[in-house]
């Protein structure tokens, strides 16, 4: 399934995604599923010392048989943004918005698979008709509202009980809902079976399906979007620590 969905892309596509169609042929060696802000990307490093030196060492050791995952919260249009910002190289699968959206190769083909399983139990009108109510949430801007994913800022010391008020109606309401909060102010609510270890989840059953399963998969993030991918069963974790004591 997982070469299918490339090979379509290959058809009608770059070169760079023979490249990774070459590489989803046999087990990766490694696979990198990296959290992008504060754990790839240093926003206090303007010279991107430690991302272009991840970069040299990914393309000298591990490209050829290895797979690179980028995980972030981000939607598709402030990730394009931060690739411009940063000198990041591409990677063979991208998980956006808080592991809603997988999408593969350099031509960013959409994992319609991914969005069936999301469908379920979920209701985007009932999210954001319950959630408007509470004064407390700031709705994120446009560009991250996704098909499933509600965004909001709400203060620290409110955003325990927001979620389990939240919970709640939405349990009522007969939803399957997960909520999670961020680097101290970003609320997503999400598909129960959404998230980022949801979604690294999903890829390692279909690698496993094919008889693909990396030998090591590492996953590396530093908030709360990035906990549920400590708790993949059999996977290395790197947490960063933060570089401010805020
Ligand atoms: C990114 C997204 C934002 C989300 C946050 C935490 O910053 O742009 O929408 O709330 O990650 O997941
Ligand atoms: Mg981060």
């Amino acid at each position: 399934m997982l070469l299918k969905v490339v090979q379509m892309a290959v058809l009608s596509k770059s070169k760079g995604d023979n490249t990774i169609m070459d590489r989803l042929k046999n087990a990766a060696r490694l696979m990198v599923v990296s959290d992008l802000d504060h754990t790839m990307v240093d926003h206090h490093d303007p010279e991107n010392f430690s991302l272009l030196r991840f970069n040299t060492l990914w393309e000298a050791i591990y490209r050829n048989d290895s797979l690179l995952v980028f995980s972030t919260g981000r939607s598709p249009t402030l990730y394009k943004q931060l690739r411009k910002e940063k000198p990041m190289i591409t990677p063979d699968i991208t998980i956006m918005s808080v592991g809603t959206e997988i999408t593969y190769g350099p031509s960013m083909v959409p994992d319609d698979g991914w969005v069936e399983v999301l469908n379920q139990k979920w209701d985007r009108k009932i999210v954001t008709e319950e959630a408007s109510k509470f004064p407390e949430l700031t709705l994120q801007s446009e560009t991250e509202q996704r098909p499933h994913k509600v965004s909001f800022y709400v203060d620290k010391n409110k955003a325990e009980t927001v979620t389990k008020q939240l919970s709640e109606i939405f349990q009522n309401r007969g939803l399957d809902i997960k909520i999670i909060y961020s680097g101290g102010m970003d609320l997503d609510i999400l598909p129960q079976g959404a998230g980022k270890g949801q979604a690294l989840a999903y890829l390692l059953k279909k690698f496993k399906t094919e008889g693909k399963l990396p030998t090591s998969t590492l996953v590396c993030g530093d908030s709360g979007n990035d906990a549920e991918l400590f708790s993949i069963p059999d996977v290395y974790g790197v947490m960063v620590g933060s570089v401010d004591s805020t």
